[in-house]
C-alpha cells in the first residue's frame, strides 16, 4: 500500500489503534472511526475488553502448558503484547505474529523484544491463505508443529467475510493434539440494527466486515473441547477483576469469545 492510499483509505488496524487511544492512525482512520462511534458509542470499551481477553486467554494457555503461540491479526503493538504475557509465565515461549497491514510490519520491532530463552517472529501475510502461513520459514523456524500451539484469532474473523470456517480448520488440521483455539469476534445477536450499520460503515470504506451469530461462532469450534465457561461475551470469559467493566456493559455486548482444546 502506498503512503497516499494509506492516508486516504481507512484500515481496521489503525481504526482499532484509534479506539484503543493509540497514535498510529491517519485522518481517514479517525474519520471512519468517529462514524462507527456515533452508532456504537461503547466500541472503545469493546476494544479494551478484547485486549483484556487476549491477556487472560494467553495466561490460561500458558498455565495449561502451551509454549508456542500463533497470533493472527495481531494489530499494531499495544503493551503488553501476547509474547510478553506468555514469556512472563514461561520465558521460553515462542510466538509467531501475523498481520496483513503494512503499518503493523512497520511497528513489528516492538513484537521482537523476546526473552533470551524464547523467540518471536513476525510474518506479513493474509489470514485467508493459511497454507502459505503454515509453510512460511518465519513460522517453521520458530514453531514445532508436532507440539501443541495456541492459535489466537482475536478481533480478526469479523474482517473475513467468507470461508472463515475453512480457514480455521485448515490451521487446526496442521496443529498437534492438545493445541488450543482462541477466538473473539463480532456478533449482531444483541443489537442487530447497530451492528448492521457498523458493518456497512466498514464495507462502504473498502474494509471487509462480517459479524456472526452464536451458532456460526460455535461452528468454528466444531470437533474441539470448549473450555469453561464456553462461548460468552469476552468480558465474561474468566474475568480476573483487573479490567473492570461496569455491569451496565452487559447491555452493549457485541462480541463472542471462546477457547477450545484440540483432542
Ligand atoms: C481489530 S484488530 C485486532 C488486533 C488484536 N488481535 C487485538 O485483539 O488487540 C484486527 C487486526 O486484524 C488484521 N487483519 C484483518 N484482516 C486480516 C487478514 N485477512 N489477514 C491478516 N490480518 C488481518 C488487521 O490488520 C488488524 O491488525
Amino acid at each position: 500500500m502506498g503512503v497516499e492510499s494509506a492516508q486516504t483509505q481507512p484500515h481496521s488496524a489503525r481504526m482499532y489503534d484509534y479506539f484503543l487511544g493509540g497514535k498510529d492512525n491517519y485522518a481517514a482512520d479517525r474519520l471512519a472511526a468517529e462514524e462507527v462511534l456515533k452508532v456504537w458509542p461503547t466500541i472503545k470499551v469493546a476494544a479494551t475488553v478484547n485486549r483484556a481477553f487476549m491477556r487472560r486467554s494467553t495466561r490460561f494457555l500458558a498455565d495449561a502448558g502451551i509454549r508456542q503461540f500463533l497470533d493472527i491479526g495481531t494489530g499494531i503493538p499495544t503493551e503488553p503484547n501476547l509474547h510478553q504475557i506468555a514469556q512472563e509465565i514461561t520465558p521460553e515461549s515462542r510466538v509467531v505474529y501475523v498481520d496483513h497491514d503494512p503499518i503493523v510490519l512497520a511497528h513489528a520491532r516492538a513484537l521482537m523484544t523476546t526473552t533470551p530463552e524464547g523467540a518471536t517472529a513476525y510474518l506479513e501475510a493474509d489470514a485467508t491463505d493459511p497454507e502459505s502461513i503454515l509453510a512460511s520459514p518465519e513460522l517453521t523456524e520458530i514453531l514445532d508443529l508436532s507440539e501443541p500451539v495456541g492459535l489466537s484469532l482475536i478481533a480478526l474473523l469479523h474482517f473475513i467475510e467468507t470461508g472463515a470456517e475453512e480457514i480455521v480448520h485448515t490451521f487446526l488440521d496442521a496443529l498437534a493434539p492438545g493445541s488450543y483455539l482462541v477466538i473473539c469476534a463480532a456478533t449482531a445477536d444483541f443489537d442487530p440494527a447497530q451492528i448492521a450499520t457498523v458493518r456497512e460503515i466498514y464495507r462502504a470504506r473498502g474494509i471487509t466486515a462480517q459479524d456472526r451469530t452464536r451458532e456460526e461462532f460455535a461452528t468454528l469450534f466444531q470437533g474441539l473441547d470448549l473450555v469453561d465457561p464456553g462461548i460468552v461475551p469476552p468480558h465474561r470469559w474468566r474475568p480476573d477483576g483487573i479490567t473492570e467493566v461496569p455491569d451496565s456493559y452487559d447491555a452493549s455486548v457485541s462480541c463472542y469469545a471462546g477457547v477450545a482444546r484440540k483432542k
